[in-house]
């Protein structure tokens, strides 16, 4: 009986000791952003700030999800090496603190952005962030004033359609009565 209450006051000195030690790990990453939605148009670039503190050099990677893709975009750490992935690396700039620049912003690159950081003892933290990608808003102008422009001159076209027309009714008529004259003469002279 003793010896069993014994076995179960060690159990749970160990669990406890365990418990602890695995908050240790996990609370040994810590990833700090101050804005996780972002705004952006198309053909201007993003910024996604974290800073990641954490004991010893952390693992960063950036992945790309949006609907059913899942793209990696690129993994480094500071100062050892930098991957990044081909469809990126003209695009991506990377920082020591974790964030990430991306220039050049697209429709397609609308979707969620998550870092996950990993520490040498294998513990893992993520956070993500989310980006809305609009259209220009100058495509939109340019778009107008090219349907205004066209208008304009589908006007002008009508309006020199009418107008020569006109001209071709007024030739008509005049060139009639001028047909015409000598027939008139001809009954105004007959005597009544
Ligand atoms: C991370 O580093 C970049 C460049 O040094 C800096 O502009 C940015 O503010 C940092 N992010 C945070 C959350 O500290
Ligand atoms: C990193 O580089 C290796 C080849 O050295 C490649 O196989 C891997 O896909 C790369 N990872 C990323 C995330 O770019």
């Amino acid at each position: 009986m003793w010896h069993f209450r014994l076995w179960k006051v060690q159990d749970v000195a160990v669990f406890l000791c365990g418990t602890l030690y695995m908050c240790h790990i996990a609370g040994a990453i810590s990833i700090h952003s101050p804005q996780r939605r972002l705004t952006r148009s198309v053909q201007e670039d993003v910024f996604f700030s974290v800073n990641v503190l954490c004991n010893g050099i952390p693992t960063i990677q950036w992945t790309f999800m949006s609907g059913e893709v899942s793209r990696s975009i690129g993994i480094w750490q500071p100062g050892v090496y930098t991957n990044l992935t081909v469809d990126y690396s003209s695009r991506v700039q990377t920082y020591n603190n974790g964030s990430m620049g991306l220039s050049d912003l697209q429709l397609q690159d609308a979707g969620y952005y998550v870092v996950t950081v990993t520490e040498t003892t294998g513990s893992s933290k993520d956070t993500g962030f989310v980006l809305k990608v609009n259209e220009l808003l100058y495509e939109d102008l340019q778009y107008l004033s090219v349907s205004a422009l066209v208008l304009a001159c589908l006007a002008s076209l009508l309006i020199l359609a009418v107008w020569l027309l006109d001209q071709a009714y007024r030739k008509i008529v005049a060139w009639g009565r001028r047909k015409q004259m000598p027939e008139n003469d001809a009954t105004e002279l007959q005597p009544l």
